[in-house]
């Protein structure tokens, strides 16, 4: 970890000037933007055991499940109120043909799932299935749509289908046992079409874009809310084309980005050292100068934010855990990847003017999952517990903090803050607190506007241990619970002031009345 300007007066001054922080809370700002809550998103594929283990076993199973949906993991979303879940895919959607996936199970084509290890896909997960999901838990569906490998008239007949109340389509679905339409808000027109989604040019796919976009009709009340398959990460020549391109009929843009440091060389979810770890926490939070140039891009063709920007994939991306199909993405998780969590949530809260959805990659068993299955068992991740104690933003009106812009630079030479927070205000203030040192407490003394806190609570994540052992601790199968949040108690309140102790490598979600 290299030191910067202000690290390096600090530490002839005393470590102590830089523990001790001062971030104004200014909870009387007026007009302030709401958080959407999609920006707590998530993101289910065919891929791996997302799916399959993951979120269906088949009503015949031995597992408990609810119609064929795991239990265990119905109970963890329910309480993670996710808002948005986007499906089938990612690259799987654009060879996924929606038609296979419906009707009678016996009857259902199998096929080769070539993007993700070659695993036959039985298609026993379906349009019924994931609707009847997302409905069961109250969870705004986003079907992606396949562009690269199917026709207008397909993703046309699919929006019918799901939508429509009357013709052929209606008729279908009724013959397979669903006679009311669901109601379908989010279309993704495409998926990374730059690359699996067809390796299209952007010029090319804003035409075709046009063209599908046209026949997703709205049928009998139903408003689609179409979204362009946009740039991946540093990709600013995509989303410059697209917003030229296209200025009609289109709801969203997409964007992608992982916080991977080496494609070649992704390395171990959980084995890895300090300089690893201040690196990874450098890259994921370079998403906030990402998210800058696209948005500064967007401006500049649609200053009235007409279209949202969607990140709709994002998360950490390792190694397989050894002995897995490398195709299957299945990756542990750590108090690290709990940590990018709530850094790249703190920055996402305050990007809401375009950013309007974010969603995490993914669900279950898939990369920066919330929850990993093996057979009966299930772990609930740190990654999990960190979007569970934020779901208190959801919807709530975004609240301004202002604090002092230390950072830190990882050892590849990216910058990181040494301190992480948000904050968000309902029927209570909500302040969300990530201190990435691995070995450094630190005081923050919140100073509200006018606020005087007359009852504070908060939760406390971080891993078991010392040092970058803590950052490392993960939950394992067989009950072995190393990282899940325990009630805050470090604080104490003094007129506008409260002055919270963050020990290291941890975050804290507070609610202050
Ligand atoms: O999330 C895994 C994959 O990452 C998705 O299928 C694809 O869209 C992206 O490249």
């Amino acid at each position: 970890m290299k030191k910067t300007l202000t690290t390096l007066i600090a530490a002839l001054f005393g470590a102590a000037l830089l523990a001790q922080v001062k971030v104004a809370v200014h909870e009387t700002a007026a007009d302030q933007p709401v958080i959407p809550k999609e920006i707590y998103g998530q993101f289910a594929e065919h891929l791996g055991r997302c799916i399959y283990d993951g979120i269906w076993v088949g009503k015949d199973s031995p597992i408990p499940n609810v119609d064929g949906y795991r239990k265990d993991l119905v109970e963890a979303i329910r309480e993670l109120k996710v808002p948005v879940l986007r499906w089938p895919g990612g690259c799987f959607a654009d060879e996924y043909h929606w038609r296979d996936g419906i009707g009678p199970l016996s009857e259902r084509p199998k096929m080769i799932n070539s993007n993700w290890g070659g695993t036959v896909e039985d298609n026993s997960f379906g349009t019924h299935e994931f609707l009847n999901f997302c409905e069961m838990l109250g969870i705004e569906p986003y079907i992606s749509g396949n562009v690269g490998s199917g026709s207008v008239e397909e993703l046309a007949k699919w929006v019918e289908y799901m939508t429509a109340k009357g013709g052929t389509m209606a008729d279908l679905r009724a013959a397979n046992g669903r006679k009311d339409p669901w109601k379908v808000k989010y279309l993704g027109v495409g998926n990374e079409s730059w690359g699996c989604g067809g390796n299209m040019t952007p010029e090319f796919y804003s035409d075709q874009y046009r063209r599908y976009a046209t026949y997703c009709r709205n049928y009998d009340g139903n408003r689609l809310y179409k979204v362009a398959s946009g740039a991946s990460d540093y990709d600013y020549n995509w989303t410059r084309v697209l917003m030229n391109n296209v200025r009609s009929n289109i709801s969203g843009l997409s964007l992608h980005y992982y916080t991977v440091m080496n494609w070649g060389h992704k390395g171990s979810a959980t084995d890895f050292d300090e300089d690893e770890y201040y690196d990874i926490l450098g890259k994921a939070v370079e998403i906030e100068e990402v998210l800058h140039n696209h948005e500064a891009i967007m401006d500049l063709y649609d200053p009235n934010r007409r279209i949202d920007l969607l990140l709709d994939e994002w998360g950490t991306w390792f190694d397989v855990e050894p002995g897995t199909n490398p195709g299957h993405l299945y990756q542990q998780n750590s108090m690290r990847d709990a940590m990018v969590a709530a850094m790249s949530l703190n920055i996402f809260n305050k990007h809401t003017a375009r950013l309007k959805m974010a969603n995490i990659a993914q669900m279950v068993n898939v990369l920066q999952a919330m929850i990993l299955t093996k057979g009966s068992e299930i772990v609930l991740t740190p990654t999990y517990h960190v979007f569970r104690m934020y779901n208190v933003h959801q919807d709530a009106t975004s609240v301004p903090v202002t604090m002092p812009s230390d950072s830190l630079a990882s050892k590849s030479g990216r910058l990181f803050p040494t301190l992480s927070v948000s904050a968000s205000k309902s029927d209570a203030l909500h302040v969300s607190l990530a201190n990435p040192s691995v070995d450094e407490s630190k005081t923050v003394d919140l100073e509200f506007d006018a606020l005087k806190p007359a009852v504070v609570s908060g939760e406390i994540l971080r891993g078991k241990g010392k040092g970058i052992e803590a950052v490392k601790s993960h939950n394992e199968f067989g009950g072995k619970t190393a990282v899940s949040p325990v009630p805050f108690k470090d604080f104490k309140m003094s007129g506008r002031t409260l002055k919270v102790t963050l020990p290291p490598a941890s975050v804290v979600v507070l609610e202050v009345r």
